[in-house]
Formats: C-alpha cells, sequence, structure tokens
C-alpha cells in the first residue's frame, strides 16, 4: 500500500505510514491566485493500493477540493485500489433538512464520493446521528473508527480523576460516553441539549449524582465550544469536583477554548485528525491498525 496526504493531515499521515511500513509519495497542495487549487503528486502509483488521506476541518472547503483532484489523480494514473482516510468528516452534520428547502449535504458529498471510484472509507468517530449505516447512504463500505478509548485512557493516566464518571454533554453523545465509560469499567450518563442556533445552547437541569466527584465530559466535536462550556457550567452547578473535557475532533472555532475554561473544566483534550492546540492524543493507531489489517 501507498500513502498520499492532503495537506490538512500531512503529520498524521507520515505517521502512520512509518507504522504500516507504506511509502508515502510525495505530494504538493497549493493555491493560485485567483483561489484555483492545484496538486501534483511526485511518485509510480500504477497498480497498487493507495490509501489518500485528508481531514474536512478548518477549510473544509478547499480540503474537499484537494481531495476530490488528488483522488482523481491517483486514480488516473492507474492505482489499484483507493482507501480514502478522513479522519474527520465534515459535512455529516447537515443530515437531515431541519428547515424546509435546506441541502442534505451529506448525501451530495455521498455522490461524490460514489463518483470517485473510491473502494472504502475509514473515518473516525464520524457525526452519525441520524444516518445508522454510513456504507448504506455513500454505497462502499465505511469504516467508522473511535478514538474514545484513546481519549479516556490518556484522562485517567494523566489526571487521575477520583470517583470518575463519564458524561455526554447530549443525549447524541451516549454513543461515545458509552464506549469511553466501557473502557474502564466506570459509570456513565449524558446531559439533555437544547440547540437554538450554532452558537448558541442550553443544557436543561437534570438530578445527576455527581456530587464531589470528577467528571469526564466526552463529545465528538467542539467547534464553537458553546456545548462544552454549558455542559462545564451544569456539572460544576451539581457538584462536580473537577471537569475534565475531551473530544475527538478539536475545531475550536473563535473563543472555544477560552470559553470552556472560563466555564470550569480543567482542561481540554484533544486528538490530532484536526491539529490544534490541545491535540494531546493521536488516533495514528487506529488508523494504522486497521489500514494493516485491509493490508493482510
Ligand atoms: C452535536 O451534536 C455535536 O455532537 C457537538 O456537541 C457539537 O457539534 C458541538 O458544537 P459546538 O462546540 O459549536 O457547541
Amino acid at each position: 500500500m501507498l500513502v498520499v496526504s492532503g495537506s490538512s493531515c500531512r503529520y498524521l499521515a507520515v505517521n502512520v505510514s512509518r507504522l504500516i511500513n507504506a511509502p508515502l509519495i510525495p505530494s504538493e497542495c497549493k493555491v493560485f491566485p485567483d483561489g484555483e487549487i492545484y496538486v501534483r503528486i511526485d511518485g509510480d502509483v500504477s497498480g497498487k493500493p493507495v490509501a489518500v488521506f485528508q481531514s474536512f476541518a478548518l477549510n473544509p472547503n478547499d480540503y474537499l477540493v484537494e481531495f476530490i483532484l488528488l483522488t482523481d489523480l491517483v486514480r488516473d494514473l492507474g492505482a489499484s485500489k483507493i482507501i480514502a482516510v478522513i479522519p474527520y468528516f465534515a459535512y455529516a452534520r447537515q443530515d437531515d433538512r431541519f428547515k424546509p428547502g435546506e441541502a442534505l449535504s451529506i448525501k451530495t458529498i455521498a455522490s461524490i464520493f460514489k463518483s470517485l471510484n473510491i473502494a472504502s472509507i475509514v473515518t473516525v468517530d464520524m457525526h452519525l446521528h441520524r444516518v445508522s449505516n454510513p456504507s448504506e447512504l455513500f454505497k462502499i463500505p465505511v469504516y467508522n473508527l473511535s478514538a474514545m478509548e484513546l481519549l479516556i485512557d490518556y484522562v485517567m493516566n494523566v489526571f487521575k480523576p477520583e470517583s470518575p464518571i463519564v458524561i455526554g454533554p447530549d443525549e447524541e453523545s451516549k454513543q461515545w460516553a458509552e464506549i469511553a465509560a466501557r473502557r474502564v469499567n466506570i459509570d456513565y450518563d449524558v446531559l439533555e441539549k437544547i440547540r437554538y442556533d450554532s452558537h448558541r445552547v442550553a443544557i436543561k437541569p437534570r438530578g445527576l449524582n455527581i456530587h464531589g466527584r470528577d467528571v469526564i465530559v466526552v463529545d465528538d466535536i467542539i467547534s464553537t465550544g458553546g456545548t462544552m462550556a454549558e455542559a462545564v457550567k451544569a456539572l460544576r452547578s451539581y457538584g462536580a469536583r473537577r471537569v475534565i473535557t475531551a473530544c475527538t475532533h478539536p475545531i475550536l472555532t473563535g473563543q472555544a477554548l477560552s470559553k470552556i475554561l472560563e466555564a470550569g473544566a480543567e482542561a481540554i483534550v484533544g486528538t490530532d485528525t484536526v491539529p490544534s492546540p490541545v491535540s494531546y492524543v493521536s488516533v495514528k493507531t487506529v488508523i494504522a491498525e486497521f489500514l494493516s489489517r485491509c493490508m493482510i
């Protein structure tokens, strides 16, 4: 297998390629003065399976076009099979028509992927709320790996929480809270969230027994930080002793970090699906283990 990376996650792609002993084909991605994207690879991919890495975070639209160009290029140059490795998969949140006339973005992206002749997609903690089986939607196998075990291991080792409990900030985060809690054999629960718009959320009061306990809040994404900050405030008001927050994709737009810390969190821990100042945990091992199995 060969590895080709777009510009969003080169560091992660290099680390994975080393772990699985797969040569990394150098790639160049640049933007012309008018905003058009240019890509080039420097190596022979003909007859070989190629894993194309790109994380659709921070600059998702440009990264998406870069990915489309790279993938089509690799196919055009004769790759035998293309595996798309998308550590953060943007556009998955618009998976329904919440208001009449809205685009079903995830469905459109699925059609684009289908047209690129990709054999399978590997991603991490995809935002799957209403889509229960992404393989059905994309019409190719989608392998949704999780970083939750890595995150909880890191938090337990570094922060050594006492009488710990895992909390998800909303009903939809139950899937991630459950994985984290099961890994270290502790309790978990979720809060109830009301979202007003993309910046404003409220957490509904709930009778949780967390007085004097150390709470680890886990979620897939921290974007504006609104959800995490409100969750931290609520947990502190219910008597949590320490609150440590963790997420797979630290997108962290605007003042997200300070918002969460000012709300009373002791720490924010994320992974390198999105490069950020809190990407303490690397998903390289979960991706490498998966790709190694594909190579057998
Ligand atoms: C929503 O359902 C997600 O799981 C996250 O809770 C949400 O995307 C976080 O966004 P923000 O940080 O902007 O509140």
